[in-house]
């Protein structure tokens, strides 16, 4: 049976698990993976499906009812619908989404569709193929724009994530729109984050949530805003002719006194923040024989003692640069972005 809702020390819920699958990527996005050479996870620190199951039967007992499947590139984990059926079906699960860079989609979709995955976002920067290659180094616009297409075909709908870098693809937005509303995508655009990972960051780069909306109305004459109705990250805008899109201001607006999310990578490491430094090993607890009620307890205290607001905090820092340098990053990956699933 699911439980009640555990309240963190400022009184957030634990209701949002993102549960990244692999820490692996196909691709080198100009705002997450920028480098070189990465270090990897070890491969023998990566969950196995059975331990994941467990994991998210102690965080469902505890209150998480929507799960989200992230990497790296989730796609990349071989036997991906197997681990989706073992949770899928799991009572008090009332959401099971994925998010994917789409390149591996267009052979998996129906696959994932049976197994449960009832929804999927795929991230998409430029609709440009010689600016795909400059953003994130791989010639693989096509294979995206045809796993969007199955996408489209296999759920009638899927939304679209835009990272949004000044000088970049800002000048993207109404064609990304317009590509959105061909596919029954809700694109939403992100403003670029200081995240762990991002060491190209700087503050110039950054477009405002403000300067979107202004740019969006003055092309389109008008949006308008629509009500939210969740605690999710994207506030919706309407368009005159009813087409809805979102903005994620995670840099000038940050929504951290709503965040009922927590991260889990595929090592088995619980982050209660994108912005934590550090978190619960919660590979070690299982592979010492931990039984589900000391989990929980685990779990539980950890989630009581939550105070992070991460990006609330960034926010209020004047100076400010990326987040995590490189060196530091080497140390210890899982404070990139791509080890934490997005
Ligand atoms: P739904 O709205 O339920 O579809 O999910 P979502 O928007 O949480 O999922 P998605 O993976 O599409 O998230 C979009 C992006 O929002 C992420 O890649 C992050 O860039 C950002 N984001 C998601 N959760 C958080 C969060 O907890 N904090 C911050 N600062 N950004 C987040
Ligand atoms: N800023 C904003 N979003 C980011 N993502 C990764 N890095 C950043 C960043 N620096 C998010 C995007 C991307 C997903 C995989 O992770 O939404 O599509
Ligand atoms: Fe949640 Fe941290 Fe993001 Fe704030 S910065 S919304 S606390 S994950």
């Amino acid at each position: 049976m699911p439980g009640m809702s555990l309240l963190d020390a400022c009184g957030r819920p634990l209701r949002n698990l993102r549960l990244s699958v692999t820490d692996r990527c196909n691709l080198r996005c100009e705002y997450c993976m920028p480098e070189e050479n990465y270090v990897w996870l070890p491969r023998e620190d990566l969950l196995h499906f059975e331990e994941i199951s467990l994991l998210v039967d102690v965080f469902i007992g505890l209150g998480v009812d929507k799960l989200r499947i992230t990497g790296g590139e989730p796609l990349l984990r071989r036997d991906l619908p197997t681990l989706v059926k073992m949770v899928a079906d799991k009572p008090g699960l009332a959401d099971l989404a994925m998010t994917t860079n789409g390149i591996l989609l267009a052979d998996s979709v129906d696959a994932l569709k049976a197994a449960g995955i009832r929804r999927v976002t795929v991230s998409l920067d430029t609709l440009r193929p010689e600016r795909f290659v400059a953003l994130a180094r791989f010639n693989e616009l096509e294979r995206v724009r045809k796993g969007i297409a199955a996408a489209s075909r296999a759920f009638g709908e899927l939304k679209i994530d835009t990272v949004v870098i000044r000088g970049v693809n800002d000048d993207e937005l109404v064609d990304l729109i317009d590509y959105g509303r061909s596919v029954n995508a809700e694109v939403r655009f992100i403003e670029y984050m200081d995240v762990g990972g991002a060491t190209h960051w700087s503050p110039e780069r950054v477009l405002s949530r403000q300067e979107m909306v202004a740019r969006l109305a003055a092309h389109y004459g008008g949006v308008e805003a629509v009500p939210a109705t969740s605690s999710a990250p994207a506030d919706r805008y309407r368009l005159a002719d009813g087409t809805v899109f979102g903005i994620i201001s995670s840099t000038t607006e940050p929504f951290c006194r709503d965040c009922d999310r927590s991260r889990l990578t595929a090592d088995g490491m619980w982050y209660l923040c994108l912005y934590a430094v550090r978190g619960t090993d919660l590979r070690a607890a299982l592979r010492d024989g931990a039984s589900r009620t000391e989990l929980e307890r685990i779990v539980t205290d950890a989630w009581q003692a939550r105070t992070d607001r991460g990006a609330e905090i960034r926010l209020a820092l004047g100076d400010r640069r990326a987040f995590v340098p490189l060196r530091s990053l080497r140390q210890d990956p899982h404070l990139e972005m791509h080890t934490r699933g997005g």
